[in-house]
């Protein structure tokens, strides 16, 4: 176990299991998250990582090849899965999605204009006989113009885009796409004349595979699915810069034949008045290092109350779910729980989320990169892996200076800081991500385009990055490998 440095000790979960229905939600506390910091090293010097290898994403070089050959700028990743994470190639042609940007943007405009396109490579090739750029071909865009906003009942929006999601292969070559629909309402000047529009929702297709490439048919319409409820999901109304996204659907080994859906929310809660109490700060009695809950909602960390949400599916076409209580809540902890998705390995069920060391709130620190929840089911009161951090892995990043913004990274910050984001956990316990900045102040590039796959290995509530994977820990670029085939011998 690594070297931690004095601090107030993370709080007890017991991992037990409650019914999906249950109204109990796992709190990710300040106790567990200020683990954060005891485990980051305070002599740590100028531009060096000060956390735990074990944790940290090895260095990606900043000469990375562009995985579009610069047509579009990439981020946010998916795979073609079915109810269990599994990665489909079809025909002989792996399959993923990608939120894209039209390169005349800047990159972080992206968000405003973001649409869902696709690439495909073929399946079965090893790593090392690919092109160097993981070898994919752009496929186009999923929508044609004008789809995705057909439904705001409001059309007066300044901006309609795409957010992540999730894909599954069905029947028949069948895809459900499920995303997230979006409307800015916004004035000449960039104010939100209304606040913004955040929908879950599905469009299905179909895959049109051949050994000379894949085309995409349908997604022709778009079934709204869930519109947050200000009951367990925090509203517009509630708060204007709510998050409300990122739907990832799967079966729950403990309950065969219902599809699940997790997605990222916050606590809904009126943004000035939000309050913690006791157990979203989790310290243990008499800890030395607690803090008061008085102190805690006299800070801005109240404006910090993230949720990740749970959701059921009423029917077989999965166009109709219902909301169920949130599974966790990170109050005056995170802001972004983003793009949760849950791994079930040895009995246990995996909650994995990605949220930015800006999002974190007062009196908390920690790295952008993927956190790590274990439970006894897909309710439970989970356990933040890693001597109760979450943090499974991290960029290089010094907690001792602050980190800047990706487009102005702090000078004395490691040139990694920035280097990755949006990690989404694969079979086999290998991490595909998204590069955004490499580099400090006086040198650095902005991204834009997959980064190398890395690999960790969870072992009970502990994981550890594999550096004997690939060339010291870092795989292939945009390597997101299928581990299932349809028609595997490219069988029209
Ligand atoms: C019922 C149930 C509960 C158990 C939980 C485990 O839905 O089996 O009895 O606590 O689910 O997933
Ligand atoms: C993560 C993310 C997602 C969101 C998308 C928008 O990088 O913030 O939560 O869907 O990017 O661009
Ligand atoms: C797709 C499919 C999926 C299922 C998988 C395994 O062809 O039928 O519906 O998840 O194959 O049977």
């Amino acid at each position: 176990a690594p070297d931690v440095q004095p601090g107030p000790e993370p709080t007890v979960h017991t991992q037990e299991a409650y019914a999906p229905e249950d109204d109990f939600t796992s709190k990710w506390t300040r106790a567990d998250a200020r683990q954060l910091a005891r485990l980051s090293d305070p002599a740590a010097p100028s531009r060096e990582n000060s956390m735990p290898a074990s944790l940290t994403m090895p260095e990606v070089p900043k000469d990375f090849p562009d995985m579009s050959n610069e047509q579009v700028w990439v981020w946010d990743t998916w795979p073609l899965t079915d109810e269990d994470g599994n990665q489909y190639s079809v025909n002989g042609q792996e399959i993923i999605f990608s939120l894209v940007a039209d390169r005349s943007l800047g990159f972080d405009e992206r968000h405003h204009y973001a649409k869902i396109g696709y690439f495909f490579r073929p399946a079965g090739v090893p790593t090392d006989e690919r092109p160097e750029n993981g070898g994919w071909t752009y496929g186009g865009l999923v929508f044609d113009e004008g789809v995705t906003g057909q439904i705001f009942e409001d059309q007066s929006f300044s901006h309609q885009t795409q957010w992540s999601g999730s894909a599954r292969i069905m029947k028949g070559g069948e895809i459900k796409l499920f995303f997230t629909d979006v409307a800015f309402y916004r004035d000449a000047a960039g104010a939100d004349v209304k606040p913004y529009d955040p929908r879950i929702a599905l469009s299905v297709g179909k895959v049109h595979a051949t050994p000379n490439g894949v085309k995409l048919t349908g997604f022709d319409k778009v079934t709204d699915l869930l519109q947050a409820d200000g009951t367990y999901y925090q509203t517009g109304e509630q708060n204007p810069y709510f998050n409300f996204r990122d739907p990832f659907t799967f079966e729950d080994p403990a309950h065969p034949g219902e599809t699940y859906m997790v997605f990222e929310g916050n606590s809904a809660m009126q943004r000035e008045s939000a309050t913690c109490d006791a157990e979203d700060l989790g310290y243990r009695e008499g800890d030395p290092y607690a803090e008061t809950v008085e102190a805690v909602n006299a800070s801005s960390a109240t404006l910090q109350i993230g949720n990740i949400g749970l959701a059921k599916a009423k029917n077989d076409e999965l166009t109709e779910w219902e909301f169920l209580p949130p599974i966790l809540s990170a109050n005056c902890v995170t802001d972004q729980t983003e793009r949760p998705q849950f791994v079930f390995k040895d009995g246990k069920a995996y909650l994995f989320t990605i949220s930015h060391r800006s999002t974190f709130a007062d009196g908390i620190d920690g790295p952008e990169g993927v956190y790590a929840f274990v439970g006894d089911g897909i309710r439970s009161d989970f356990q933040p892996l890693n001597n109760g951090s979450g943090l499974a892995l991290g960029n290089p990043t010094n907690l001792n200076y602050p980190g800047g913004q990706p487009f102005a990274p702090n000078v004395d910050q490691h040139p990694g800081h920035f280097q990755a984001y949006s990690h989404y956990v694969m079979p086999g316990g290998l991490v595909q991500s998204f590069i955004d900045t490499i580099g400090t102040s006086d040198n650095f590039v902005r991204g834009g385009t997959l980064a190398p796959t890395v690999k960790i290995d969870l072992d009970g509530d502990t994981s550890a990055v594999d550096y004997s994977y690939g060339s010291d820990g870092l795989g292939g670029w945009a390597d997101i490998p299928a581990n299932i085939d349809v028609n595997p011998g490219g069988k029209v």
